[in-house]
């Protein structure tokens, strides 16, 4: 992994329960504070990558209100479930790169999406692996921060493969009880990935814990 050329973070609010969201998919900021914080991560990141379950649940542009030169969102939809129509879709203001595998996705829903001026890259493996899609944004942007907006199973996919280098959470004074887990992924054996805290930031609301966790690379 070319970890001195680009730094991959991943940001995502939990609640005390751990849910990243309700049993309908449904999840967004309370806080004034947490949106604020979102969005100073849109505006460090030159490329957000988001899943497409995050996609479909929140229909979100991924835009940073200063939009950067070569800004780009990159959604991962391995089974080409999603449909044009979605905010992250329209290419007007910045461009939208799909990451599909030809297990799933057909000529004419690629098509549908191309007609838009999507840019969709169909891989020959399912699930596709962080490391195709870090060695393309390495070949085709002039990518440096890199930001995963979730969901769970996109962070997972980055994480399990050791490519991310920064997990920040948010834990919220929530409880969901049932609800989507924050990885909702096949387990590690004990003690699974072990991460580094290395910031602990209670936000100025007063009732929210910001948590920064560096990932400690492969030896
Ligand atoms: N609490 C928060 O801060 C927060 C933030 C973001 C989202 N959310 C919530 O989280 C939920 C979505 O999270 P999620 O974990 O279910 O889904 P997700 O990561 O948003 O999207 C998962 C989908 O993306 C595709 N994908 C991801 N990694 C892939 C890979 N390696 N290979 C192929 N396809 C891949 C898959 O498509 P295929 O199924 O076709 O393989 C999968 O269904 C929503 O309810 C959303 O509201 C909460």
């Amino acid at each position: 992994m070319q970890r001195n050329q680009v730094t991959v973070r991943a940001i995502i609010a939990i609640t005390i329960d751990g849910k990243i969201a309700d049993v309908r998919g449904t999840w967004r900021p309370l806080c004034k504070f947490e949106l604020a914080r979102y969005n100073e991560m849109l505006e460090w990141a030159d490329t957000v990558i988001v899943g497409a379950r995050t996609v479909a649940h929140s229909n979100l542009s991924f835009l940073p209100k200063r939009l950067k030169k070569g800004f780009t969102r990159i959604v991962l939809d391995g089974r080409l479930s999603l449909k044009p129509g979605y905010k992250v879709f329209n290419v007007e203001n910045a461009d939208t790169v799909l990451f599909t595998s030809s297990n799933y996705a057909s000529i004419e829903s690629v098509a549908g999406f191309e007609k838009l001026g999507v840019r969709v890259i169909v891989l020959r493996e399912y699930p596709i692996k962080a490391s195709s899609i870090l060695s393309w944004i390495l070949r085709e942007l002039r990518a440096s921060n890199i930001l995963i907006v979730g969901g769970g199973r996109t962070i997972w996919t980055f994480l399990s493969e050791n490519a991310l280098h920064e997990l920040r959470v948010t834990i919220t004074p929530f409880i969901l009880g049932s609800g989507q887990q924050l990885l909702a992924v096949d387990g590690l054996s004990f003690p699974g990935k072990n991460l580094r805290l290395e910031q602990i930031g209670l936000c100025a609301c007063g009732q929210e814990v910001v948590l920064t966790y560096r990932i400690p690379p492969l030896l």
